[in-house]
């Protein structure tokens, strides 16, 4: 058997939600207004999802385009794993209710749980696996219905934050082009400045704990702008450290989409221009672990990556998590 240790991309989709919730949609709901919003964040709206549409159901709809994509059956993926902080339900995983939608049925399936560098680690696991031989043919997916767990009083975390879902294909690879290194990192001592205290083992839900709205995000923003703006630039020089190279190599930087001030911040450190940093930060808000994979998605459906070039990835999240990864696409 032929193992390759390069692994390609080879079939992307993405599902967003149809409802679309404005800046002005939430200065009626909030004390906010649009001009906050857009110059602190960048963001000017989100997508909803319906009620009854859960984050596998729109893991599965993207699944099934990069499925397509590949030129792939769901009979042929060996491997689905499902990148999210919103599960459906805590078990069954994510990714098997997507196995059972798509009608993947020789895969095995799992959920990551490492929030928006979620689709990082994921690459790096299939990595492992495609390097070893295990598994030819495995997907990816990142996907977020953040708007469940967020709480719609709370100014300061309910205007960031949409529903998405991105995904890919995962194969070995033959030429040059294909993912060239990811470096990973994390700091649980931080874990505390975005949370969600109750809902799990440590803190069952009660009524006391819904009625202190303890199942929805809490951040400490300010805290954690400062320590994303280090870790996402810091991952990136050391993922292109990894593989010989330098920011200068970069065509495209695809940032995690939490804040544009943030996105802003690391593209200057690494000295690239606004059109060298892909952002999608202003139509869907933070996605969590759905927005590098819609941003990378996007990039390359709009020709902004092209054959032959350099794209780097670059993500931080609850954990505090971060990830980044060289692509040559
Ligand atoms: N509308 C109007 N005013 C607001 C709003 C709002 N929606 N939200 C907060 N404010 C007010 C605050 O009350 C505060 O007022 P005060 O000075 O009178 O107390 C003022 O604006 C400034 O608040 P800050 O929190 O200091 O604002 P900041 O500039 O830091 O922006 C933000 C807040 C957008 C959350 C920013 O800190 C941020 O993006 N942080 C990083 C988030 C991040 O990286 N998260 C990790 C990834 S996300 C994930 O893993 C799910």
């Amino acid at each position: 058997m032929k193992i390759s240790k390069i692994m390609k991309i080879t079939g992307i989709g993405n599902y967003f939600p149809k409802k679309i919730l404005t800046n002005n949609d939430l200065e009626k709901m909030i004390d906010t207004s649009d001009e906050w919003i857009t110059t602190r964040t960048g963001i000017k709206q989100r997508r909803i999802a319906a009620e009854d549409e859960s984050t596998s159901a729109m893991a599965a709809k993207a699944a099934r385009k990069a499925i397509k994509g590949a030129g792939l059956k769901p009979s042929d993926i060996e491997l689905i794993m499902v990148a999210t902080i919103t599960p459906d339900m805590n078990f069954p995983s994510t990714a098997c209710l997507v196995q059972a939608e798509i009608k993947a049925f020789n895969a095995a399936s799992l959920d990551i749980g490492a929030a928006c560098s979620g689709y990082v680690y994921g690459l790096s696991i299939a990595r492992a696996y495609i390097a070893s031989g295990v598994y030819k043919n495995i997907l990816l997916i990142g996907a977020e219905k953040l708007t469940s767990i967020t709480d719609w009083t709370d100014r300061n975390t309910c205007v960031l934050f949409g529903d998405g879902a991105g995904a890919c294909v995962l194969q070995p690879g033959y030429t040059n082009s294909g993912i060239q290194s990811i470096l990973l990192g994390s700091d649980g001592r931080k874990g505390g400045l975005l949370y969600i205290p109750a809902g799990g083992s440590k803190m069952p839900s009660n009524q006391q704990t819904v009625n202190e709205h303890l199942h929805f995000i809490k951040m400490k923003g300010s805290e954690l702008f400062k320590v994303a703006v280090t870790k996402m630039t810091e991952a990136a020089v050391g993922a292109l450290e990894m593989c010989g190279m330098t920011p200068d190599d970069i065509d495209m930087l695809v940032p995690h989409q939490a804040n544009i001030r943030i996105i802003r911040a690391v593209g200057k450190k690494l000295k690239l221009s606004d059109e060298r940093v892909y952002t999608n930060i202003e139509h869907y808000g933070n996605m969590s672990s759905a927005s590098i994979a819609t941003a990378l998605n996007e990039a390359v459906i709009k020709g902004r990556i092209r054959k032959g070039n350099i794209a780097v990835l670059t993500a931080f999240g609850g954990g505090l998590t971060w990830g980044a990864c060289v692509i040559k696409w």
